[in-house]
């Protein structure tokens, strides 16, 4: 029997997160997992698929560690809220070990970020299997498999981009996933492939084991983030769907401004739906149709409640300083925004930051 026991978690979750955590805990033995593949005309990932409910073309907000935490999805979900956010990536080794509670504050959300996607990644069936388990039970609508993360450790391991060297393993964990996730919808966000262009071997393998949702950020591993994302190539991805009659949505990702790039991309490649990341640092407001620019004072308010948000729900347990990066998008484009982006790198705490803000808009109201 196993504790979720953490003075740094909110301790009214902790009954609930032990019981499901040790009934999804793997048998010691159970290291390797066998799986039927799933019939295309007895398919339960389609009974609670939320995405095929959703209006084309999809807007979703893409998972970033550090970034699109609980908090800062709290006020997206507040300000500008997507068709669909996930959560930030999540080891299911790590879930399945003793030491996973401190991995459950990944998983924290509220219903407000409905429809909200765990976002998971590993590189074996048998973690996955009950950690899809494990997501189901925390409510979640949907889990996303990450097969695109370039980092060398995850992919030395076998995990995250190091899947598109192994297309068979990959299946493998697609049919784990589903068969744990009872009826929710499986969905894979990867890249275009490993050291060059693969999509025409590496998109069939994907769609075979039928993922709901098939994200493809339109770079290689190799690539990192130094290019240009390549559109024409995530369209191809599209072609390749509709010439083996799948099923499975493809949404776009990488390099899309807002919204309206969003939608003019959609057109153009043909795809379903469109994920945004980055556009959405210094800008909750991002998927909100109604919202024209915001304003200076605005982003320093939101700034603020971020903040303190912050403290209030992750403070002792992330880093005070991950904030920093929000304040460098938060307070930019303006004269004097450099000067006092250097005042809140300086900050320790939420209550420094609120005093930096509001003397700088006293002394600055025309701003
Ligand atoms: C700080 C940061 C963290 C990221 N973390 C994740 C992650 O946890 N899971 C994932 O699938 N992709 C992650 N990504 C990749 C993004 O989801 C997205 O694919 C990439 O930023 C390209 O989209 P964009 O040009 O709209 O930002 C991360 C990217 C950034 C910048």
């Amino acid at each position: 029997m196993y504790h979720v026991k953490t003075k740094n978690f909110d301790n009214s979750c902790l009954p609930f997160l032990n019981k499901i955590v040790n009934k999804n805990r793997p048998p010691d033995t159970a290291d390797t997992l066998t799986l039927s593949p799933l019939s295309r005309h007895n398919n339960p990932i389609m009974s609670k698929n939320f995405w095929l409910k959703l209006k084309k073309p999809i807007f979703v907000l893409a998972p970033m560690a550090n970034v699109t935490d609980a908090v800062f999805r709290r006020l997206i979900a507040k300000y500008g809220r997507p068709d669909a956010m996930f959560t930030e990536f999540v080891s299911c080794d790590g879930l399945q070990s003793v030491g996973h509670a401190k991995l459950l504050i990944d998983l924290q959300y509220t219903e407000a970020e409905r429809p909200i996607v765990a976002q998971i990644f590993g590189s074996k069936p048998a973690n996955f299997y009950k950690t899809a388990q494990l997501a189901r039970e925390l409510g979640f609508d949907g889990i996303d498999i990450n097969m695109g993360c370039p980092e060398k450790n995850l992919v030395k391991s076998g995990s995250c981009a190091g899947l598109i060297r192994t297309p068979q393993l990959a299946q493998e964990i697609i049919r784990a996933t589903q068969a744990g996730a009872q009826g929710l919808p499986v969905s894979v966000k990867t890249r275009i492939g490993f050291n060059k262009n693969e999509i025409e071997t590496w998109i069939p393998a994907l769609l075979a084991v039928e993922p709901a949702v098939l994200t493809v950020h339109g770079r290689t591993r190799k690539e990192m983030s130094l290019v240009p994302a390549n559109w024409d190539v995530i369209a191809r991805a599209v072609e390749i769907r509709n010439e083996t009659k799948s099923k499975t949505l493809i949404f776009g990702n990488g390099d899309v401004r807002d919204l309206e790039d969003a939608a003019a991309k959609a057109k153009q490649y043909g795809v379903d739906g469109v994920m945004l990341g980055r556009a959405i640092f210094g800008n909750p407001w991002l998927f909100n149709r109604e919202k024209k620019t915001p304003t200076i004072e605005e982003r320093l308010h939101v700034l603020v409640k971020h903040t303190l948000l912050y403290e209030k729900i992750l403070g002792g347990k992330k880093s005070f300083d991950l904030m920093k990066k929000h304040y460098k998008a938060y307070v930019s484009g303006w004269d004097g925004a450099k000067e006092l982006r250097i005042e809140l790198m300086t900050a320790k705490t939420a209550g420094e930051v609120e005093k930096i803000v509001v003397l700088y808009l006293k002394n600055n109201t025309n701003k």
